[in-house]
């Protein structure tokens, strides 16, 4: 098989959640691209339902949304099921959904805190164990690749995210821990951090990006396509040796 053939993804099945818009919605396209099946999932909007008609548009037959909330079991274990019923397997899995809000650690009152924990820990927790559930009970192995971030590293000024920040850095170690696990099933997990990514999300902090770009070596945002590479790779059969990495993607912002 050449190099290129093994980051074909024909044959497989993914799920990505937060795939409504964002980073998520471009890891949709790059593993659609590659020859897999996806099925979208994000909160019940909008997004979700215009995105998916984008992609089944373009792929007909090989996507399907499902609105799931990462926090809530019921709903996690309701989206395997769909899509073992709709597509018939799932061999990759991209626990993608995350949200932050701005706020100082000594204005934070404890329901905020828990909010941001709950959707990018227990979410990425709950996505990760199902997808790996399902894995076992295929005996085929899989890979899961979670969505962590350069706040999992660094605290991120002038802004205050910490919350964020601790709980980016639970989720790779959450990847790390479940690697370490799943490794004699062949499952593999790994993480992606992402520095500042012009995405939904990020775009209207205009004020922001002006603060951000010189504490970037390469002085500009990133672009949610140019970490596809990374998504790509680590699902696909060209990195059958990695697990319990985790990638930064920053424009050298950890660097210095
Ligand atoms: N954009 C950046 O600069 C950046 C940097 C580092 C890490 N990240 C991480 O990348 C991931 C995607 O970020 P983005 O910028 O594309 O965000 P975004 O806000 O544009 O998209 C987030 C998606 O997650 C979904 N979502 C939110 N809560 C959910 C829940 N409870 N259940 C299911 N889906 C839910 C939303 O519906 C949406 O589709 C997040 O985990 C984020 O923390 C982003």
């Amino acid at each position: 098989m050449s190099i290129l053939d093994k980051f074909k993804l024909n044959g497989k099945v993914a799920i990505v959640t937060g795939a409504g818009q964002g980073i998520g919605k471009r890891v949709v396209l790059a593993y659609l691209e590659a020859g897999a099946k996806v099925v979208l999932a994000a909160l019940d909007d909008d997004n979700l339902s215009n995105t998916a008609a984008e992609f089944e548009s373009q792929f007909p037959g090989c996507t399907m949304p499902f609105a799931c909330d990462v926090t809530s079991q019921s709903s996690v274990d309701a989206l395997i099921e769909a899509t073992v019923e709709h597509f018939g397997r799932l061999d990759i899995g991209v626990a993608n959904a995350g949200v932050v809000t701005m706020n100082g650690l000594d204005k934070m009152d404890l329901d905020e805190f828990e909010r941001i924990q709950k959707v990018n820990v227990s979410g990425v927790f709950l996505t990760a164990q199902a997808c790996a559930k399902r894995m076992i009970e295929q005996g085929e192995g899989g890979s899961i690749v979670v969505t962590a971030s350069m706040s999992g590293t660094v605290i991120n000024t002038p802004q205050k995210i910490g919350h964020y920040c601790a709980s980016k850095a639970a989720a790779r170690q959450l990847a790390k821990a479940m690697a370490v696990e799943f490794a004699e099933h062949n499952i593999r997990v790994n993480s992606i951090s992402p520095g500042y990514i012009m995405t939904e999300l990020v775009e209207p902090l205009t004020d922001l990006h002006a603060l951000w770009k010189p504490q970037i070596p390469m002085r500009r945002l990133g672009k949610p396509e140019e970490l596809m590479g990374l998504y790509l790779y680590m699902a696909s059969d060209a990195s059958t040796y990695m697990t319990g990495s985790d990638v930064i993607i920053d424009g050298g912002f950890t660097t210095v």
